[in-house]
């Protein structure tokens, strides 16, 4: 009977959609944000809630026309320079990068830049002294606006040497090596310029790149309504899943990809009231100039005049129409679905474009969330119906199977009988041969399922009672079959209401 319990499978059936994504090797989850200097007035850096992040960016450095060396703006110098202390206080194991160029850079200072050996050399020397000076860990070379496939060219050249110089400088300072990164357009290839990125030399010479995976549409130059960052698109290939899915087609590690969240949105100008669907026919932006508004913004003006925001499942955006005025932009729901987004493609992580932009950390926070009780080795599965369940329950059996003979049904307790969280995130949390298995005990498990109640038992399977229960809390499923160790994790709390899920607890009687 005990050993029976120790290995009885649960049934549950799963109904709303989660994430899925797979245990991936000792890989991190970057939870990264730029801050702008040129709307710092929104947000000071001492406001920034930096323990939401492991990596925070500061933006933007300048190249110096006359000497290629990085600079930074004088009336920055006193941000930039205190940055790094700032957002310590809250988070003392955040790391900060400091951002190089941006869209407003002067194209032709860069393009020159890279073209020249000796220009390249006094640009990276000055750009690892700055860092140092400043204590920035890092450098972000945000040249989205590089266009023909000379400057490509020239980009990785400046790539390559800048990974050897950052070597070198570790070396000689005896320092934690300089993490070197890049802002990047949505796709590697630049239609207008018959140009695409060094895919090659970032690959081989960048820790990550900074996806910018916005600005498919604006109402500056489409007389048709469409979306600022569409995370799919059915039609046209103006999505963020379709530029991510060319940057790995090209040999880009999924691994080495940050995908960026836009914190604005625009306004547009509808032809016809009536007529607001992504594709309408628009005459321009309304509300500001350009139509761009913060996240902030936004939703003060939809607050403002009552408008009711409309998910839009397809593309993955909200839009709200007040009068003529339609506005396409993301909020929480669509950051979380987009960090979903990241973590089942395996994605490194996700960079906030910009936080100044935020409202009161709102979409921060949402970003954080987004991952869940995640640490990187949890299974998440997307489990839409019960016959999905159901089958998967059978694939977890036969993999069973054949080492059931060797795994003693032995005592399962926990240290912490009454804290379902902790149990969850230990869980995860194993890595050498001996897991620091965490399970659930008979208590747990006769909570959950109404002490065994025969009401809800479904049936009998191959290792015991099958029962249904309800957890309003998140809850793993371990089994660890050949050391490969699997987690599969159901963030019940968040997203599901009544949840059944199969559950195998496995105890491991031969630990070394
Ligand atoms: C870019 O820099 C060059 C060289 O300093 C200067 O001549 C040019 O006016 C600048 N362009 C812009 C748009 O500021
Ligand atoms: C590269 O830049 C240096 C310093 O500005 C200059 O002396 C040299 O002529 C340039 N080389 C080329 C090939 O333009
Ligand atoms: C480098 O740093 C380590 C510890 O941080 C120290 O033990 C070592 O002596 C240093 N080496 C040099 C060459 O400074
Ligand atoms: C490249 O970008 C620059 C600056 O945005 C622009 O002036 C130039 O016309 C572009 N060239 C091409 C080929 O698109
Ligand atoms: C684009 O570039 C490729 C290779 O660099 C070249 O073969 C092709 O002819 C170019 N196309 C145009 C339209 O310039
Ligand atoms: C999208 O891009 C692919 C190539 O990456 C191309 O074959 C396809 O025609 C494009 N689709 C549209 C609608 O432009
Ligand atoms: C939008 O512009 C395109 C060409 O730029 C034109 O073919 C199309 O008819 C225009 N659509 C509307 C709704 O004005």
């Amino acid at each position: 009977m005990m050993s029976k319990i120790m290995i009885s499978i649960l049934l549950f059936s799963v109904f709303l959609s989660l994430q899925y994504s797979k245990p991936s090797a000792a890989q991190t989850w970057i939870r990264a944000g730029y801050w702008y200097y040129g709307s710092g007035y929104l947000l000071p850096i001492s406001d920034i809630k930096s323990a939401l992040f492991t990596h925070l960016i500061c933006a933007f450095a300048d190249v110096d026309p006359s000497s290629s060396e990085l600079s930074i703006p004088y009336s920055a110098q006193p941000y930039f320079s205190t940055f790094t202390n700032t957002v310590k206080q809250k988070n003392p194991s955040i790391t900060t990068l400091l951002s190089i160029g941006g869209s407003s850079a002067n194209h032709t200072v860069i393009s020159s830049m890279v073209s020249n050996a000796s220009s390249r050399k006094s640009f990276i020397d000055s750009s690892m002294k700055m860092a140092r000076l400043y204590g920035f860990q890092g450098l972000d070379f945000n040249w989205v606006s590089a266009n023909t496939s000379s400057h490509m060219a020239n980009m990785g050249i400046l790539f390559q040497e800048w990974r050897a110089a950052v070597d070198s400088e570790a070396k000689q300072s005896n320092q934690t090596q300089l993490i070197l990164t890049a802002a990047v357009r949505s796709t590697p290839d630049i239609y207008l310029g018959n140009a695409s990125f060094p895919v090659d030399s970032i690959r081989d010479n960048l820790d990550w790149i900074h996806v910018m995976a916005f600005g498919y549409y604006t109402p500056q130059q489409s007389n048709v309504t469409g979306a600022l960052a569409a995370l799919f698109d059915p039609l046209t290939n103006a999505s963020s899943d379709y530029g991510i899915r060319v940057w790995i087609d090209r040999g880009m590690s999924s691994g080495k990809l940050v995908l960026a969240l836009p914190f604005h949105g625009y306004a547009w100008k509808l032809k016809n009231p009536d007529v607001y669907y992504i594709g309408a026919p628009a005459t321009g932006p309304a509300i500001t100039p350009e139509g761009d508004m913060s996240y902030k913004d936004i939703k003060a003006y939809i607050q403002r005049n009552r408008g009711v925001v409309t998910y839009n499942p397809t593309y993955v955006v909200k839009s709200c129409t007040v009068g003529s005025v339609w506005i396409c932009f993301d909020d929480a729901e669509v950051v979380k679905n987009k960090v979903s987004y990241a973590k089942q493609k395996k994605l490194l992580g996700y960079v906030a474009w910009q936080l100044p932009y935020d409202d009161n950390s709102e979409l921060s926070l949402a970003a954080a969330q987004g991952e869940g009780q995640h640490k990187g080795r949890l299974l998440v599965i997307v489990l839409t119906t019960t016959a999905t369940v159901v089958l998967l329950l059978g694939l977890v059996i036969c993999c069973l199977r054949r080492r059931m003979f060797k795994l003693k049904g032995m005592v399962v307790t926990s240290k912490e009988s009454d804290s379902k969280i902790n149990h969850m995130e230990a869980a995860g949390d194993f890595n050498g041969n001996v897991p620091n298995l965490q399970v659930f005990n008979l208590a747990e498990i006769e909570a959950a399922t109404g002490r065994l109640s025969i009401e809800n038992k479904l049936g009998e399977g191959g290792y015991g009672p099958v029962y249904k229960v309800n957890f309003y809390y998140t809850a793993n499923i371990v089994a660890l079959p050949h050391h490969h160790y699997k987690c599969f994790k159901f963030t019940t709390k968040q997203i599901c209401r009544n949840i059944t899920l199969i559950y195998e607890m496995l105890h491991f009687g031969n630990r070394s």
